[in-house]
């Protein structure tokens, strides 16, 4: 039983959000650095100013070390300033049969780094898309309030 059929969406070219943050992420992926798996993967959000951040994952000969393209582009803008309350939609793509699904580091990380309503979505390079938030992706999610 598939858990998203009722938020599966195919993009037709309506939703414009969806557009620029596809091609940025498409950037993001084809910069992959994924010597070890070899599988590239994408991610890229829009700002409440128009910015768009993307990254890509970057492997290390160390597995443990790799890091994932949500990370890389959540700390990106992080490290420049950026806060979730400035972060409207995000993004990911690989190159995958369903929807890319993000590892559950990554979903720990997006609760905390981006507000639990932003839309998130979930693609692949046929543009097959989930339309998810990121509560969605993380429900009862621990957080610091729990500390
Ligand atoms: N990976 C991501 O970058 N994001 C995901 O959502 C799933 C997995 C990366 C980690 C590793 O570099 C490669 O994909 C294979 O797991």
């Amino acid at each position: 039983m598939n858990a998203f059929k009722e938020i599966f969406i195919m993009n037709t070219g309506d939703d414009a959000t969806f557009d620029i943050l596809f091609e940025k992420a498409l950037l993001g992926y084809n910069n992959a650095y994924v010597p070890y798996s070899n599988f590239k993967v994408g991610a890229s959000m829009l700002l409440d100013d128009g910015k768009i951040y993307y990254g890509c994952n970057v492997e290390n000969s160390s597995y443990g070390l790799c890091n994932c393209a949500e990370r890389t582009t959540l700390f990106k803008a992080y490290s420049e300033g950026i806060r979730k309350e400035n972060i409207k939609a995000f993004l990911v793509i690989g190159n995958t049969n369903r929807p890319i699904s993000p590892c559950g580091a990554c979903r720990q990380v997006m609760t905390e780094l981006l507000t639990l309503d932003t839309p998130v979505y979930l693609t692949n390079l046929e543009k097959k898309t989930y339309k998810v938030t990121v509560k969605d992706l993380l429900p009862y999610n621990f957080n610091g309030e729990d500390l």
